[in-house]
């Protein structure tokens, strides 16, 4: 099995699955390796520190019989501000891939997004692999650039001769690793989990992008690995098929998410939650620059992985925050809270 972006969040966690529950053999391709550490010295496990801008690399990946695409730029905060090298990022590079393994006959399992469903209004419905219509924001803005990029690699995989494809499209996985911290290890905006993390643990107020009254439903990492299990195992019958992996149950609006992070954080560190500060209202184009635009509802349909995968995600919520949470104050322990005494 080949795994492209082994060392990124998603990837690091599958890996180390993979690594423990199975005896298979894993290449894995990344720029980073900070999350795997600990696999480094595996003997099932061989590392290779590359992109795959490098031509050599992608032939080795198209030789697996199961090569896994994960890598991406996936940080909202860039897709103005580089648009181009997002869109080499998310097409270019998996176009070359795929062109490989519709050569060799590799089955390749391609990391898409939930933000192929574009710009989604606040009462849209369930989000359905093949039936929903897609409405994008106009062409500047720039926030558009990652989306239409993934957009444009599905179907690229889809016309393809000869290519065995599978295409997997997260809802806003969190957990462990997700992201970074801004000034220790990442610059920019990370995904919401990680900045809303990042903020408590310096003891700033959340940030409300227009208000807060987005939705996403959160889904566990660990529920995605397991989904990519039930993928392995099924095989032939869920190739030429794309899957929403999202969590239904675990939808609320980013104001409410800022509450309930406030409450489990000031349990985490065992003080009243009246000392963490009020999240405060910015602007979505000031704070991530021009060209952002948002989607306002983000609720997969996942009767399909049910059906022919009879997969479906199971953490809660306050599970999944609780875990990512705690998991983010003990890792970025170095940094001192000047507003929340111990
Ligand atoms: C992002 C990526 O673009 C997707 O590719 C990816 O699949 C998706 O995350 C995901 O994790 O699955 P988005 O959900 O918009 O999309 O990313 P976030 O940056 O986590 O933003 C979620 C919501 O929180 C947005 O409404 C954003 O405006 C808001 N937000 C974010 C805040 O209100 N405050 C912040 O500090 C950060």
């Amino acid at each position: 099995m080949a795994l492209v972006g082994c060392g990124g969040f998603i990837g690091s966690h599958l890996l180390k699955a993979i690594l423990e529950r199975t005896s298979w053999r894993v290449f894995g391709v990344d720029l980073d390796s900070y999350r795997i550490q600990e696999h480094l010295a595996n003997d099932r496990f061989e590392f290779l520190c590359a992109d795959l801008n490098e031509r050599s690399v992608v032939e080795r990946l198209a030789q697996f019989p199961v090569v896994v695409n994960l890598a991406a730029i996936c940080t909202p905060s860039r897709y103005m501000a580089e648009a181009a090298t997002v869109i080499r990022s998310n097409y270019d590079h998996p176009a070359r891939l795929a062109d490989a393994c519709a050569k060799s006959g590799s089955w390749l399992i391609h990391f898409s997004t939930s933000e192929i469903y574009g710009k989604t209004a606040a009462d849209s419905g369930l989000l359905d692999e093949d039936s929903s219509e897609i409405t994008f924001g106009p062409v500047t803005a720039s926030r558009w650039s990652y989306a239409t990029a993934k957009l444009l690699t599905e179907r690229y995989l889809m016309g393809l001769d000869g290519l065995r494809w599978t295409v997997v499209r997260p809802f806003n996985f969190v957990g462990p690793y997700m992201d970074f911290m801004p000034g220790v290890d990442g610059e920019g905006i990370p995904r919401v989990l990680a900045n809303f993390s990042s903020a408590l643990v310096r003891g700033d107020a959340l940030k409300l992008v227009n208000g807060g009254a987005a939705k996403r439903s959160f889904t566990s990492v660990h529920d995605a690995v397991d989904f990519m299990f039930r993928l392995f195992e099924t095989g032939a019958a869920a190739e030429g098929q794309a899957f929403n992996v999202g969590n239904p149950d675990n939808e609320l609006t980013i104001a409410e998410l800022a509450s309930r992070m406030r409450v489990i954080f000031a349990k985490i560190k065992g003080v009243d939650e009246s000392l963490v500060p009020q999240p405060i209202v910015v602007d979505g184009e000031e704070y991530y620059g021009k060209g952002y635009e948002d989607s306002l509802r983000r609720m997969p349909s996942v009767t399909k992985a049910e059906k022919i995968l009879g997969f479906r995600a199971t953490t809660p919520l306050d599970v999944v925050l609780e875990e990512s949470l705690r998991w983010f104050v003990d890792h970025y322990q170095v940094v001192v809270n000047p507003m929340v005494a111990e």
